[in-house]
C-alpha cells in the first residue's frame, strides 16, 4: 500500500453501502452503466493475464466484468464489501482509498463514481498514475450536474425540485467533500501527468417517472435523508420530490456521466 493518507476531515461517504438501500443503490448503477462501462473497457489493449484494481467496487459487478473478459486478476476495493463477493479473479478487499493506493504496477485501474464523493481526488489521482504499469490505462468515470426538470407533473414541482437540488448538490454534496466539476477536469488532469490516448465520452440519461435513473435518485434522498433535512429541507418538500419521481409523466436530466481514459507512456 502507498503510505501517503489523504483524509480530509470533512469527508464522509453519505450513503451506507452495507444497508439494503445501499444494495439497491449499487445494483441500479450496474444496470443502468455497465453496458456503457463495458464498451470503453472492451477495445483497451491489455496484456495476457492482466493485473487490475477496481477502486470503489460496490457490489462487484465491473469487477467481475474486467476479470472476465481479459482472464486477469483483480483486486476490489471498497470502503464496505458487504454486497462485494469473492469471484473467479476478484479479489474483494475492504479498504478506504483515502488511506492509500494499493501497490501496483497495474495494466488497469478503474474507478467509477467514486473520486467524484472524495476531497483528497487530486492527491488519490496522481497516486494512482504512479500505480499503473507501463502501457497501462486508467479509466475514471465520474458525475456531473446535468438539473434539468424537463417534465414536471405539477407547476409547484418546479420549486421542490429546486429546492432538493440546492439541499442536496449545494449543501450537504459539497460539505462532504463532492465537486461536481470533477469530471471535466479529469481529461486536462490526465494529460498535464502526461499520460498518452487520452479521451472522453460524456453522456447524460434521460431519468422517466419511475424508471430506473429517477427511482436511483428517489433511493439517494432516502439514504440522505437525515443530512438532507438538516438544510431546512422540508419533509413535506422531501416527499413531494419522491412523488414526483414516481410519476411516469415526469421527465429529467439529475447527473451527467463523463468517462475519461487515459494511458501510461510505455517508455
Ligand atoms: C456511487 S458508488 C459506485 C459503485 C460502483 N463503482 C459503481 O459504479 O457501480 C461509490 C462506491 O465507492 C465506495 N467508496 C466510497 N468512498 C470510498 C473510499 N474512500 N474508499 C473506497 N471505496 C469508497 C462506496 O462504498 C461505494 O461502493
Amino acid at each position: 500500500m502507498t503510505t501517503m493518507k489523504t483524509t480530509s476531515p470533512d469527508d464522509h461517504y453519505l450513503f451506507d453501502s452495507g444497508s439494503d438501500l445501499g444494495a439497491q443503490q449499487l445494483n441500479s448503477l450496474s444496470a443502468l452503466f455497465d453496458g456503457n462501462t463495458r464498451s470503453i473497457l472492451s477495445p483497451l489493449l491489455l496484456p495476457d493475464s492482466p493485473h487490475c484494481l477496481e477502486i470503489g467496487a460496490g457490489n462487484g459487478s465491473v469487477a467481475r466484468m474486467i476479470a472476465e473478459q481479459t482472464g486477469g486478476q483483480v483486486v476490489a476495493i471498497d470502503l464496505d464489501t458487504t454486497h462485494l463477493p469473492k469471484s473467479l479473479g476478484v479479489e474483494p478487499r475492504r479498504h478506504d482509498i483515502r488511506e492509500g493506493v494499493p501497490v501496483g504496477p497495474f495494466d488497469l485501474i478503474h474507478a467509477r463514481l467514486v473520486l467524484t464523493h472524495l476531497s483528497a481526488r487530486r492527491e488519490i489521482f496522481a497516486q494512482l498514475v504512479d500505480e499503473l504499469a507501463p502501457g497501462g490505462w486508467l479509466v475514471l468515470a465520474d458525475v456531473g450536474l446535468a438539473e434539468e426538470l424537463l417534465v414536471a407533473p405539477q407547476e409547484s414541482d418546479h420549486d421542490v425540485w429546486a429546492k432538493y437540488n440546492d439541499a442536496a448538490y449545494r449543501q450537504i454534496g459539497p460539505a462532504a467533500g463532492h465537486d461536481y466539476s470533477w469530471a471535466d477536469q479529469i481529461e486536462a488532469a490526465m494529460l498535464d501527468a502526461g499520460l498518452t490516448d487520452v479521451a472522453a465520452e460524456h453522456v447524460v440519461p434521460l431519468g422517466r417517472g419511475g424508471g430506473p435513473w429517477a427511482m436511483y435518485h428517489s433511493n439517494l434522498s432516502r439514504q440522505a435523508e437525515a443530512p438532507l433535512l438538516s438544510t431546512g429541507l422540508s419533509m413535506e418538500d422531501m416527499e413531494r420530490y419522491r412523488t414526483m419521481l414516481a410519476d411516469p409523466e415526469f421527465r429529467a436530466r439529475f447527473f451527467s456521466l463523463t468517462y475519461t481514459i487515459g494511458r501510461k507512456p510505455t517508455a
